[in-house]
């Protein structure tokens, strides 16, 4: 048997904290979270005032640089984006390279971090110019590339920026213009999108920001560092739930929709199966970016005339589960994910560009931590462990094996 205590000593004190759920990793200036009282602030503001009153540049320029920006810096900031949203055209070479039904979280990271080898002046920031241009290129990039994902699913020509046009609505007609004319932008659509954007903008140490820094923390590019969080962001159990909770809404039409039925498999304890967008590591009340997108849900709901079985369906579960006993004493509420997987589906976002969205607002948030953990001059991220293996053992031969 091994002697953990033995081992132990050897290995000195660690604190092991798997999934990090009581650890600081950092100290951050830029997004304060309160999970007991449902609170979330972007560098003090409230995130409701924001969500009804700024736009989606405008929090990103609040977060990443710390003030909520005047007319002129706001004005100047989207126009240095503007000069960076041109992408190497042999950059489509690489996305044609890939199967048309490659996902496109997957084609996302692996071009953010091909935009490196582009763009080699952005891997080493040394002073504030460099981090500026930096920050500006992937702004203007990302939004591209990130939509140039969905267009090769499609099989449709790519679109370029349009630089006469606002940011979030270069999102639209980078996504749905076709050669054959002008996209017509829808106002409710536009503003849903800006605000779930802002809501999704930062959102402290969580999993794919806790990657970025750390990447970034070996002086790894602000790009290759934003390509990792890209990846982290893609799993189910974080923005992944996005699709998942749409999937998972799906299976249930599929299966007659009985939401009691699938409410019962997500209590049983011997089933693996979970309520996809309920639950959240932080917030043991209600998450107050999912209160905001609600109502945005409703009102989008009501205003398009979306009359949907799936969103019936995800109806009934909301309703169940908050009167549930087991979800409720565990405090499983719905949480973002839920609702803007509901919204996107309203809007006409296609399912598997769902946490590309995510991936699109959170981008700021990834840039504003990576730059002020470099700032702050942060030491590598190296944690340790406690081994549980073999103690030292004597080689064994191949013939003594
Ligand atoms: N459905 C059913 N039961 C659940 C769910 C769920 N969605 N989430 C948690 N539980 C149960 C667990 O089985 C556990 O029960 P137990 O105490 O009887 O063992 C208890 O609630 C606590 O769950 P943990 O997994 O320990 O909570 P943790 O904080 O580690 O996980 C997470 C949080 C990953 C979000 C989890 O709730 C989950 O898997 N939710 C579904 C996926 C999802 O929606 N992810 C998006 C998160 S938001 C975001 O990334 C933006």
């Amino acid at each position: 048997a091994i002697d953990i205590e033995k081992l132990r000593a050897l290995t000195g004190a660690i604190t092991l904290d798997p999934g990090y759920k009581n650890s600081g990793s950092c100290k951050s200036a830029i997004t304060f979270l309160d999970g007991e009282e449902g609170i979330l602030r972007y560098r003090g503001y409230a995130i409701e005032e924001l969500a009804n009153n700024a736009h989606f540049l405008e929090v990103s320029y609040l977060i990443i640089f710390g003030e909520l920006p005047t007319e002129k810096q706001l004005e100047k900031f989207e126009n240095d984006i503007r000069k960076h949203t041109l992408v190497n055209e042999e950059m489509k070479g690489i996305i044609d390279g890939f199967p048309k039904h490659a996902h496109p979280m997957g084609v996302l990271s692996s071009l953010t971090c091909a935009l490196t080898a582009f763009n080699p002046t952005v891997v080493n920031v040394e002073n504030e110019n460099q981090m500026y241009e930096a920050i500006c290129k992937i702004m203007g990039k990302f939004l591209v590339i990130a939509t140039w994902t969905y267009r090769k699913t499609i099989g449709y020509p790519l679109n370029y920026y349009d630089n006469t046009k606002p940011y979030v609505e270069n999102f639209l007609r980078l996504m749905f213009e076709l050669p054959t004319g002008p996209y017509k932008v829808n106002q409710t659509v536009l503003n849903a999108i800006d605000k779930l954007f802002i809501l999704h903008a930062d959102h402290e140490q969580n999993c794919s920001t806790s990657t970025v820094r750390m990447v970034g923390s070996s002086h790894a590019g602000l790009f290759a560092s934003i390509s990792s969080g890209v990846s982290a962001l893609w799993g189910p159990l974080h923005g992944g739930a996005n699709q998942a909770v749409l999937e998972m809404l799906e299976e249930i039409q599929k299966d007659g929709g009985d939401a009691d039925k699938f409410i019962e498999k997500a209590k049983d304890r011997n089933d693996p199966f979970r309520l996809m967008g309920f639950g959240h590591r932080v917030y043991k009340n209600f998450d107050p970016r999912a209160r905001i997108i609600k109502k945005a849900a409703d009102d989008v709901l009501a205003e398009l005339g979306v009359d949907d079985p799936i969103l019936n369906i995800a109806k009934q579960l909301e309703e169940k589960a908050l009167k549930d006993e087991y979800f409720v004493s565990r405090n499983l509420y719905p949480n973002v994910d839920f609702y803007s997987g509901i919204i996107y589906r309203a809007l006409g976002i296609p399912t598997e560009m769902f946490t590309v969205m995510f991936a699109i607002g959170r981008l700021p948030g990834w840039v504003a931590q990576w730059k002020e953990m470099r700032e702050n001059k942060e030491p590598i991220g190296r944690p340790r462990q406690i081994y549980i293996g073999e103690p030292l053992r004597k080689f064994k031969t191949m013939n003594e094996r």
